[in-house]
């Protein structure tokens, strides 16, 4: 069902509906900045917030950009709870620009491993060093179910990857705190059955998430991408770092990524002709294209997913948890590997589906069960951090390096992470926090104008924000 979208004109640079604040986010198609509606000022919607997503004239004499048409096509038809919400669409004619006003997500996936990664290095401070599993449990149902939907409804997203994955902070108020939002639908295609070639506009997944089959040359995207890339999430979640991490060679219209696939072959093992009977009409593979078949000694026997996982958290846990014990609100039971290495399989075919995914054990028969809220159980909150903010630093002169992050304190309505964070609260006090969760000064909220710590960037994908 089509939901109905106000499509506005304007004449100015920016929506005179909205007071501009902070830009939020810098992706490969324009910037995002966090938005209030004038019209709500002394209302009871007067702390409504939006991102506001620019997209600036296409290429040349393209007009207005084809990747934001594509995105207001997809989301005027698909309305879910899992799916982020388009409220308007402003043009600027003259211009050829556009602007989409989203509803505003506080944090995003790759915020949150960020916050945890950095609570990871200050452990004096934060003594589980690892995202809490509730959190990734519902974080996944969550994102499946949107996934689900999606796939449903015959779209495939075909840019998974933590950036594009939002997470609703408090003040989207207590129907929405803690819902997963999948967004950025710029790449996003409607498939048919049969199946037509939808490679047409060359790369898609960003390298770290896109899966075995786009990597081997396939030319086809069915459902499965979006699986792949939800199983590399499901581990990054787990390990605070991406799981397959490999060079992006740079050559325009070519999928083959030899390290990409080495990085994963490292760990799955080299794949077989037994596990994928297509594997052998994979054009690279077919090929051999740089040698891809002949390494095989060079690659375990079998899959070592579970342990490169597993080790990764424990090399991440305190050492006073050592002896082989993750802190006990860590620790994942064996349903979730099964269902990790399920959704990592190298056969598109057999590979699980979103819908399947939903109904593994892991979700319907372990505790704790996802919960609408990403960031509660049990009645305790984990705090995450109010948003950093890209700033351009106006003595710092060239180029996209010199965006910095600056800690979104002041800007954004007081709420429990905040207060936390502000208060340096403990579990005693009156806002309880998660077991080994107490904040360190270094996310105090006063400290304005912090920068991303040295070597964050470095878990950046190529090309990558
Ligand atoms: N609704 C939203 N609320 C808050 N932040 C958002 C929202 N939409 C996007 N962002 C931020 O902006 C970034 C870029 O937006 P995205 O839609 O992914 O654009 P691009 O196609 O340029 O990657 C996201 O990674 C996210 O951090
Ligand atoms: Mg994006």
């Amino acid at each position: 069902m089509k939901q109905s979208v106000p499509i506005l004109r304007t004449n100015y640079k920016f929506p005179p509906k909205f007071e501009k604040g902070e830009k939020v986010g810098e992706g490969t198609y324009g910037l995002v900045y966090l938005a209030t509606a004038k019209s709500s000022v002394g209302t009871k919607d007067s702390k409504k917030r939006y991102a506001l997503k620019h997209f600036k004239e296409g290429r040349e004499g393209e007009g207005i950009s084809p990747t934001a048409i594509r995105e207001i096509m997809l989301l005027r038809e698909l309305q879910h709870d899992n799916l982020v919400h388009l409220d308007s669409v402003h043009i600027n004619r003259a211009e050829s620009s556009l602007w989409l006003a989203f509803d505003y997500a506080e944090h995003d996936l790759f915020e949150m491993i960020r916050f945890h990664r950095e609570c990871r290095d200050l452990r004096s401070q934060n003594p589980t060093g690892l995202m809490p599993h509730h959190v990734i449990k519902s974080v996944m149902w969550q994102l499946l179910n949107g996934l689900s939907y999606m796939h449903q409804n015959w779209v495939i997203h075909r840019d998974l990857k933590p950036s594009n994955v939002l997470v609703m902070g408090e003040d989207a108020g207590p129907d929405q705190v803690g819902r997963v939002k999948i967004a950025d639908f710029g790449l996003a295609r409607i498939f048919q059955a049969p199946l037509r070639p939808l490679c047409d506009n060359g790369v898609v997944v960003t390298i770290w998430y896109r899966s075995p089959e786009l990597l081997l040359g396939s030319k086809h995207y069915t459902r499965a991408v979006d699986v792949w890339a939800a199983g590399c999430i499901f581990a990054e979640l787990c390990m605070l770092q991406p799981l397959f991490k490999g060079q992006e060679k740079k050559s325009p219209g070519n999928l083959f990524q030899n390290d990409q696939l080495e990085k994963i072959f490292h760990v799955l093992g080299q794949p077989t002709v037994r596990q994928w009977p297509d594997l052998d009409h994979m054009h690279h593979w077919h090929d051999n294209t740089d040698n891809i078949r002949l390494k095989r000694d060079s690659y375990p026997a079998q899959s070592q997913l579970t342990q490169v996982v597993l080790e990764s958290m424990m090399r991440n846990a305190p050492s006073w948890y050592s002896g082989g014990r993750l802190p006990p609100e860590c620790q994942l039971p064996n349903e979730a590997f099964h269902l990790l290495s399920r959704m990592l399989e190298y056969n598109p075919n057999t590979r699980i589906t979103a819908e399947e995914a939903l109904q593994h054990p892991y979700f319907t028969s372990c505790d704790p069960r996802p919960s609408p809220n990403v960031f509660a159980h049990a009645g305790i909150n984990t705090p995450q951090p109010v948003r950093y903010f890209k700033r351009t630093a106006p003595d710092e002169s060239q180029g996209p390096q010199q965006t910095r992050h600056v800690h979104n304190a002041a800007a954004a309505a007081p709420n429990f992470a905040q207060r936390a964070l502000r208060d340096g609260a403990t579990a005693s006090s009156s806002v309880a926090l998660a077991p080994g969760m107490r904040p360190s000064s270094g996310f105090t909220a006063g400290t304005s104008g912090r920068k991303r710590k040295a070597g964050a960037g470095e878990h950046m994908p190529p090309g990558f924000r």
